[in-house]
């Protein structure tokens, strides 16, 4: 299976998290990690499976590397119809009331153009004691897993 591992980040966190998750995904996958500066939305396939890993900037926004993304779903529009993905969020707990926003914004504009999320939204804060890989690890497989259950049913 391919799957795209797509990132928005300012300070590089969002990016080692990708390269994190591909290795612990293994040899089985097919990993095409990417900044969200680099993908267009229209051409997401959905015959890959998709996994977004985004921290949040400014005012509960997404990080500048993922503005023109986010500003090609909301005027494009397109339809995302049937493509699956799961989404993982860093942020900061010291920023209490806009806490992973950038990842929760993302999520919600692919759910309104169609997408279809597996899984629960997986969220890091960066003022707590775990690394972002002690929680997005067993957060993947437990993706993969629900992947996996689906195509057994
Ligand atoms: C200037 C600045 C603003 C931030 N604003 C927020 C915010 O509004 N909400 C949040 O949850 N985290 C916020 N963060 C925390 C980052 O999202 C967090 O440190 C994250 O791990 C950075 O990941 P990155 O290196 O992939 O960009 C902010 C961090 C900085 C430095």
């Amino acid at each position: 299976m391919n799957i795209g591992l797509y990132y928005g980040s300012e300070t590089g966190n969002s990016e080692m998290l990708c390269e994190d998750i591909a290795a612990e995904l293994g040899d089985g996958f097919i990993c095409d990690i990417q900044s969200l500066a680099d993908v267009e939305p229209a051409a997401l396939d959905t015959g890959w499976f998709y996994i977004f890993v985004t921290s949040t900037y400014g005012n509960g926004d997404l990080p500048s590397t993922a503005l023109p993304f986010e500003e090609a779903l909301t005027t494009g529009k397109p339809d995302l119809t049937g493509l699956r993905f799961a989404i993982f969020g860093l942020g900061d707990q010291v920023f209490a009331e806009t806490f992973n926003h950038g990842s929760k914004k993302l999520m919600e504009m692919l759910v309104a153009q169609g997408a279809q999320q597996v899984g629960e939204r997986g969220l890091h804060d960066a003022s707590g004691f775990e690394m972002p890989e002690d929680i997005a690890l067993p957060w993947v497989r437990d993706i993969m897993d629900l992947i996996a259950a689906d195509k057994a049913a």
